[in-house]
């Protein structure tokens, strides 16, 4: 566990870049950083692992007050992802990598053929490996970054924005995947970012800092959603953050029974028939919803021409705003509820969850202002 009890940064000069933060970092769970510009983190960050020595107040890590320790034996119990990947631009991509275990003496014969593992952990093709940092987009150096921070297999994860030089597609898949490789590796990790979706998707917990380094709330992400502490919270969230509070709360909502036709073969057919708006869903022969059509012929097969894109499936007993995304973007606007083996359960309406939505929240006790 981290724990930053009262800690104030001034720096030279006389700018308060943190002010009497106190917060604490538990184990094997993510504790996101999340504020605008200039607020605070890259410094708080940094008075972790003692690169920023804080003007007062403690830092300490499983009981320990980092102050008392030796610098070096410090960092390395914890590996550290820098703001804009930093790697060095003149060593290969695994040797960047093999960079620390190889500063204490690992010899390359063992160091490299690790490094290149920890790439295909990351999601990189170790075949990368032989190239210079130049040579990979931003969001593979990245990956890069987390694979050396990973290196050293130390039990605590500082990362600057880790995530920040890719677009929203690939940050998406970056996100899930570290989500995996969290769940497996089990780091304790303080994470930077300025981004409140990445911070709502990753923290386990998120500390709001308002500028000048004071901290506005830490909470859970579902906690931080329901009840934010003041107005600046609330903004920082946003306007769609009753919205975004929806992924959380799984409900039962009214799922109805949906006619199919088999990809391949013709609605009369298979028996099927398109609802009266004529959107038919076509599946696989192992009942896996593949798109929607609208044949307008019920007797000529349906192709894979015919399968309108768009429409993200529900899974069943997950959260509201997945059924409400994904009716709201299908076609037919029936959402395809499907079961943890992707095969269809049946489709729910918009309205019908948004019933669901508002009939919990008349039975919530009325809520007051929290704090
Ligand atoms: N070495 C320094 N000397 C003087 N002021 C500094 C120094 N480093 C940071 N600051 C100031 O401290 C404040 C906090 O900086 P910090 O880098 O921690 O912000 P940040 O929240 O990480 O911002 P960003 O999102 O832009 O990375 C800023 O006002 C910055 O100008
Ligand atoms: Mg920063």
């Amino acid at each position: 566990m981290i724990e930053l009890k009262g800690v104030t940064k001034r720096f030279p000069g006389g700018a308060v870049a943190v002010d009497d933060l106190d917060l604490t970092a538990p184990d094997r769970a993510i504790t996101v950083l999340v504020g605008p510009s200039g607020c605070g983190k890259t410094t708080t960050l940094r008075m972790i692992n003692r690169m920023i020595e804080p003007t007062s107040g403690t830092v300490t890590i499983d009981g320990e007050d980092v102050h008392a320790m030796d610098p070096a034996r410090l960092r390395r119990g914890i590996g550290y992802v820098i703001q804009h990947g930093g790697l060095f631009p003149h060593h290969t991509v695994e040797r960047n990598v093999a960079a620390v275990p190889m500063l204490l003496g690992e010899k390359s014969r063992t160091a490299l053929p690790r490094a290149r593992e920890l790439l295909e952990l990351v999601g990189i093709d170790p075949s990368l490996g032989k190239r210079y940092p130049s040579q990979l987009s931003g969001g593979q150096q990245q990956r890069v970054g987390v694979a050396r921070a990973l290196a050293a297999d130390p039990p605590v994860m500082l990362m600057d924005e880790p995530f920040s030089a890719v677009d929203p597609v690939v940050r998406e898949q970056l996100q899930e995947e570290f989500l995996r490789l969290q769940a497996e590796i089990g780091k304790t990790i303080v994470m930077v970012t300025h981004d409140i979706d990445e911070a709502i998707k990753l923290g386990d917990h998120v500390a709001v800092l308002r500028t000048g380094g004071v901290l506005a709330q830490l909470d859970t992400p579902r906690e931080l959603l329901a009840s934010p502490a003041d107005g600046f919270v609330a903004d920082f969230l946003g306007r769609d953050r009753g919205y975004r509070a929806l992924g959380f709360d799984a409900a039962d909502y009214p799922v109805h029974e949906e006619a199919t036709v088999v990809l391949g073969t013709a609605v009369g057919d298979a028996g099927g028939h398109a609802d009266s708006d004529g959107w038919v869903l076509v599946t696989d022969e192992g009942n896996h919803p593949l798109g929607w059509a609208r044949p307008g012929d019920a007797h000529g097969a349906v192709t894979e021409e015919d399968l309108a894109l768009g429409g993200t499936l529900a899974r069943q007993g997950g959260p509201l705003r997945g059924a409400l995304d994904a009716a709201l973007s299908s076609p037919s606007r029936r959402g395809v509820v499907v079961d943890g083996d992707g095969v269809l359960v049946g489709t729910c309406r918009a309205t019908e969850v948004l019933e669901v939505i508002e009939s919990a929240e008349r039975r919530q006790a009325p809520s007051g202002a929290r704090r």
